[in-house]
């Protein structure tokens, strides 16, 4: 018996791995979280099988349905939203499994920073304007930041930042970044990427609050930086005609002769 872990994507139901619909369709129980995992996601359970949202469950009464499953032998898919690796709530529940001796495996999604990314069309680290992705959020009920973790320290480097969990502070945060970025660096909000209903709005820092309106629903996705709807950036040196590498060998003396 084993509990399969897997990112269950940004809510498009084929937004999925194939290795994480085929683990799906093999375990008779299926534990999901909540509104955010889309029910054609849930459509690839077998049929009879136990289906359980863990939204109201607490970490003890989850961990009790996967006992009670490792008891009788059923493998379980334990579905999360996105990717498994930020914003689950996988780790405390592997650190559980681990104590317990239950085997788990893991398998990753689509993340919504990059559904949101993908809805906008755009490469979010452009050559010359930014090459890092900060994934971060603000202080939340249930969740404190750890001191050097504040948007403005990371909104002083300059990269792009994916700010989740926090549409319902955007005044403070158009607040702490204006400082940093200026009122003229762009911003994107993506609310419920890859879904049906998925909504866009493209503006300055300084715009932003009037273009959203008053937009409240929960799950999107605040996107600020330098690289959204840039048209003036450099072009990657990769795919230069005059660079040489290992793919491509250019010039009499090339640095990798022995092209593949
Ligand atoms: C608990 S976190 C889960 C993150 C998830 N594990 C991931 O990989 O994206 C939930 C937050 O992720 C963001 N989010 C999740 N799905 C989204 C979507 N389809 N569109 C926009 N934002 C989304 C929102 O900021 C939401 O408040």
């Amino acid at each position: 018996m084993t509990v399969h872990f897997i990112g269950a994507g940004p809510g498009a139901a084929d937004l999925l791995t194939l290795r994480g619909r085929d683990l799906i369709a093999a375990c008779p129980v299926c534990l999901y979280a909540g509104s955010l995992v889309p029910e054609g996601v849930l459509a690839h359970c077998p049929p009879g099988a136990r289906i359980v949202n863990t939204a109201p469950l607490s970490l003890d009464e989850i961990v009790a349905e996967l006992a009670t499953a490792h008891a009788e032998g059923k493998d379980v898919a334990r579905l999360h939203s996105g990717d498994l690796s930020i914003w689950s709530a996988m780790g405390e529940q592997l650190r559980r499994l681990r104590a317990l001796g239950i085997p788990f495996t893991v398998t990753p999604g689509v993340p919504s920073f990059a559904a949101a990314a993908a809805a906008l069309e755009a490469e979010l680290t452009l050559p010359g304007l930014a090459q890092s992705v900060v994934l971060t959020r603000t202080p939340g009920r249930a969740s404190v930041m750890p001191e050097g973790e504040k948007l403005a320290a990371f909104a002083a480097t300059g990269a792009v930042l994916a700010i989740h969990l926090s549409i319902h502070l955007l005044d403070k945060v158009i607040a702490e970044l204006t400082p940093p970025y200026g009122a003229e660096c762009p911003v994107a909000i993506v609310w419920r990427a890859s879904w049906p209903d998925q909504r866009i709005v493209r503006a300055t820092l300084a715009t932003l609050d009037a273009a959203v309106g008053g937009e409240m629903e929960r799950t999107a996705l605040i996107l600020v930086g330098k690289t959204l709807g840039a048209a003036d950036f450099d072009e990657s040196r990769l795919y230069a005609a005059d660079y040489d590498r290992r793919y491509r060998p250019v010039g009499a003396e090339p640095r990798f002769p022995e092209a593949w």
